[in-house]
């Protein structure tokens, strides 16, 4: 057990109470009586102390490192290129779907209320000209990101500022900036809605207005002599749009972006979003940050795991794998896991089982302690 009281603690080691009671008190508990409740750790503090073993050491893991020991050491030469991962970030209305929703050649912004983006999406293009893959990762503002954010986990590596060209710099772009600033993502700025000027001497004027209003910012645009890219589009028309993509394909060169991969590397990524479906069950967007995704593979994620049915793609085809950068939908898990989880593989079902239940047993043993402290805090009171 996790806690103990001391006269269950003289039950089961069979020495004296008064003994344990005296020694207690030696060793500096107050006001230690028959019903004193002993936490796990003090329990083994006092067990070793009359030369007693306690096998497992559960105690020292919290839910976020149960897993830690599932992780494959690190091998450089597992390391590939690998797609960089991009979000888009900018004010409101100021064309951040529309810019994916070209990149996708879908129609989301005309399927949503308002305009409004309602999930996200996750997907990958071909560039044009380089022929090189990117990931894009819609609304970087989903709880799943927020969630991933606070642990300290950056999974994007660019972010695209857009800016439209009609209202220049805006709060939330200034929001974004900041965000991008600390998180150390490299950054693209879009300028966009340039076909909103026919004119061209006025279109000049309204990008040259917020390539001003950057440098009031400090943005570090290539213009002054810094390296962050700036590329005036119109996702309308689809003008500039390329140079947009291969603007991003030229920093990634530069950051050389790389993860372990292959079928040495054990499979570690996030989950994105996770939903409950009538037809398929519990399904969920996962990406896959090192190794490789396989129908079959078991992997854990938070108190649920998955034996992989399937893998689908953004456009809801089967595909054998899964690489890193890539976001995928799979189903096979037993309860739904959180948005903004992190997942790793385990070797089969038998270690997944295991391990789901080590973390059940630290989540319910640091409640159990945290409870233990207040009783004994509400009982010091009283004795007061
Ligand atoms: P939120 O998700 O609500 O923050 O907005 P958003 O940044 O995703 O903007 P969205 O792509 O929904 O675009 C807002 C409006 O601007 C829509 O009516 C788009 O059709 C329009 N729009 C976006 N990009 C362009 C563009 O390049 N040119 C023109 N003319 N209109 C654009
Ligand atoms: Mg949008």
């Amino acid at each position: 057990p996790s806690y103990t009281s001391v006269s269950d603690l003289s039950n089961m080691t069979s020495i004296k109470i008064e003994k344990l009671i005296r020694d207690l008190t030696k060793m500096g508990f107050t006001n230690v009586t028959h019903n004193y409740i002993l936490s796990r750790e003090y329990v083994e503090l006092v067990l070793s102390s009359y030369n007693y073993k306690v096998e497992d050491q559960t105690s020292s893991l919290t839910p976020e490192t149960v897993y830690e020991e599932l992780r494959s050491s690190v091998n450089p030469k597992n390391l590939k290129k690998r797609p960089p991962i991009v979000t888009i970030m900018g004010h409101v209305d100021h064309g951040k779907t529309t810019i994916l929703d070209y990149l996708r050649n879908s129609t989301i912004v005309s399927n949503e209320h308002g305009g409004i983006t309602q999930h996200i999406g996750a997907f990958q293009v071909k560039t044009p000209i380089s022929k090189r893959t990117i990931t894009f990762l819609d609304t970087p503002g989903h709880a799943a990101f927020l969630k991933m954010r606070e642990r300290g986990a950056t999974i994007t590596d660019i972010v695209i500022l857009v800016i439209s060209a009609e209202d220049s710099l805006m709060p939330q772009t200034l929001e974004a900036l900041k965000h991008a600033r600390n998180s150390g993502n490299q950054m693209v700025v879009a300028i966009t809605k340039i076909d909103r000027f026919s004119n061209p001497k006025q279109r000049e004027a309204a990008i040259e207005k917020v390539n001003l209003d950057m440098m009031n910012h400090e943005i570090p645009i290539e213009r002054i002599g810094g390296d962050v890219q700036v590329v005036p589009i119109s996702a309308r028309t689809g003008e500039n749009m390329e140079l947009l993509e291969e603007s991003i394909v030229l920093l990634s060169d530069v950051m050389d972006l790389k993860a372990e991969s292959g079928p040495q590397t054990t499979l570690e990524g996030y989950i994105l979003e996770s939903e409950m479906k009538k037809t398929t069950g519990n399904v969920s967007t996962i990406l896959v940050t090192k190794g490789e995704l396989r129908k079959g593979k078991v992997l854990i994620c938070g108190n649920t795991y998955c034996k992989v049915r399937s893998i689908k793609n953004e456009n809801g085809q089967d595909v054998s794998k899964a690489t890193p950068a890539q976001a995928v939908e799979i189903t096979g898990w037993k309860d739904l896991p959180g948005a903004g989880d992190e997942v790793i593989e385990a070797k089969n079902e038998a270690t997944a089982k295991k391990y789901v239940a080590k973390r059940l047993a630290v989540i319910q043993t640091a409640r159990e302690s945290e409870n233990v402290d207040r009783l004994n805090e509400q009982r010091a009171t009283k004795a007061l």
